[in-house]
């Protein structure tokens, strides 16, 4: 426990911490007849892998982390981080394990909404919609192109239940681990992949000490049309 005359409270530690500081990139969204740059892509997946390439240019530390809400059948939100496996014109996809909290709640309620943040950038993509479970030879495939202590860690299960003996873990993990290396083609059946179709994606860019630029791109159905429309910070 520290005994340094520190702040006293949170309020006082978060006092002065910097938020958005830094050399940010620009974001002008409207069209500009005079300017080269400025035009926006007519549908939102272009512009998602633009800021994705410049945010892995930039350095952003795992801007493939992507924050995943969903809901439980009580109506409440749940969230956590999973990481991007793929992206494209149909959505964004993630890996998971189908019995875990979130798989059973996709099951319940198939919709989601997705963040990114790319705070060196400070950039923000949010994203929501319907979600889509691939069939089981994708997922399969996916696993399988998984190294041997993922596929391992997939096959222990029991994600989020609890852990009433720790030392149990390891015993679990290295029985799934030997059957993966003995049986190379092991596919953990509950491996599944979900992908959130968009609806509605926008693209926030942070402007220190100024109007935050916000776009967004809304479709009534899947696939589109998409309305662009600017939004208020
Ligand atoms: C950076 C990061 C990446 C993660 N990636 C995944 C992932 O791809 N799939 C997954 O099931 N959990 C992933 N997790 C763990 C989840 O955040 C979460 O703890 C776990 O999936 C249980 O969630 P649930 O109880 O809501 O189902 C990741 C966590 C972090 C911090």
């Amino acid at each position: 426990m520290s005994t340094g005359a520190g702040p006293r409270t949170v309020r006082e530690l978060l006092f002065g911490l910097p938020m958005l500081s830094g050399e940010l990139p620009g974001f002008e969204p409207d069209p500009d007849p005079d300017a080269a740059t400025g035009a926006v892509p007519p549908t939102p997946f272009p512009l998602f892998l633009d800021w994705l390439g410049e945010a892995v240019a930039a350095g952003v530390r795992e801007p493939h982390a992507m924050s995943l809400a969903t809901v439980d059948a009580d109506g409440c939100p749940d969230l956590r981080v999973v990481a991007l496996r793929d992206a494209t014109e149909a959505g964004w996809t993630f890996a998971t394990h189908a019995a875990s909290p979130k798989g059973r709640q996709l099951a319940g309620q198939p919709q989601a909404a997705i963040a990114f943040h790319w705070r060196e950038q400070g950039r923000q993509i949010r994203a929501r919609g319907p979600v889509l479970r691939a069939d089981a030879a994708t997922a399969a495939r996916d696993y399988l192109d998984r190294l041997p202590g993922s596929r391992a860690a997939s096959l222990v299960g029991h994600q989020s239940e609890v852990l009433d003996d720790p030392a149990a873990l390891p015993r679990a993990f290295d029985a799934a681990l030997a059957r993966v290396t003995e049986q190379p083609e092991t596919v953990d059946p509950l491996h599944a992949l979900f992908t959130v179709q968009p609806l509605s994606v926008e693209f926030w860019q942070g402007v220190p000490g100024r109007g935050h630029v916000r776009l967004r791109y809304r479709a009534e159905h899947l696939g589109g049309p998409w309305t662009r429309e600017r939004l208020w910070p």
